[in-house]
């Protein structure tokens, strides 16, 4: 430990398109989703992470809740930085005399362009940060779940989030070949969302999709175990009052393989 280390912080940041994640001294301190609710006349931010998710389709017309990332990357810069900058202040720190330099690392797609790296990069700045690490997403994948990737051995990985898919071999501390594919989970959620809308004419919001996505979504119409029948609450589309009807693993599978 050097004499300056109490004016340097190192945290890391995984930017995802559904949850970001924040690490700090070896351990996952802000896990929160990437919302942001705002006021669309002022432009002032009223919650971010679970707080804007728990507003979401409960707002008035003046509090507009959004993702700021989308498909791996920032789409909206401005409510990006906001976001990033909650979510720092939510980490818990001691109070110092000197609020110390902060040096950030943050994970990428592999498949990201030199543009979308640079808002990435003045993001951070703007919330904050003295120096600005990038990660490929892969590459910190394969560290995080302990992969030795300095061998010369192929190891890969695949990494489903909610907006990019990645898959990568790693070898060498390098990648050797990757490919991101900017269709991941939560199209699965949006397909769902549409099955529940045309086949039962009921709508159902983006937390009862993704609830029937984790507990009854299969990619195959036949399951060993399969998992029991789910209760989806939503909105009558023809008559505009609260209805519950019953899903079955089978008819998700079917619905998701559109
Ligand atoms: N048990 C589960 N079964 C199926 N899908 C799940 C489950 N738990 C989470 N998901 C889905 O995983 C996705 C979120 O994954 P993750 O937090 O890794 O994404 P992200 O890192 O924010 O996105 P990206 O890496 O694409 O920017 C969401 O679509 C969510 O619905
Ligand atoms: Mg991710």
């Amino acid at each position: 430990m050097g004499f300056f280390d109490f004016m340097q912080e190192a945290i890391a940041i995984d930017l995802g398109t559904a949850n970001t994640l924040i690490i700090h001294n070896d351990k996952v301190v802000v896990d929160e989703p990437s919302i942001v609710a705002k006021n669309v006349r002022t432009g002032e931010v009223i919650a971010i992470g679970k707080r804007a998710q728990q507003m979401h389709g409960k707002a008035h017309k003046d509090i507009e809740t959004m993702r700021p990332l989308k498909d791996g990357v920032i789409a909206d810069f401005q409510s990006s930085e906001q976001m990033i900058r909650g979510f720092i202040k939510m980490i818990p720190r001691k109070r110092t005399l000197f609020s110390p330099a902060l040096k950030m690392v943050v994970c990428i797609p592999s498949g990201v362009t030199e543009v979308e790296k640079r808002a990435v990069v003045d993001s951070a700045e703007h919330a904050g940060a003295k120096d600005v690490w990038l990660i490929m997403e892969p590459m910190a994948a394969a560290i995080g779940i302990g992969i030795d990737v300095l061998e010369p051995k192929g190891n890969m990985v695949i990494d489903i989030g909610g907006g990019t898919t990645e898959i990568a071999v790693i070898s060498l501390g390098g990648i050797v070949c990757d490919k991101s594919i900017r269709v991941a989970g939560d199209e699965f959620t949006d397909n769902i969302k549409t099955y529940m809308k045309t086949r039962h004419n009921i709508a159902v919001g983006d937390i009862m999709a993704e609830q029937i996505k984790i507990n009854v979504g299969s990619a195959l119409t036949e399951l060993k175990d399969p998992p029991a029948n789910y209760a989806v609450h939503g909105r009558d589309l023809m008559s505009g009052i609260p209805k519950e009807i019953i899903v079955t693993y089978k008819e998700i599978a079917g619905a998701l393989n559109n």
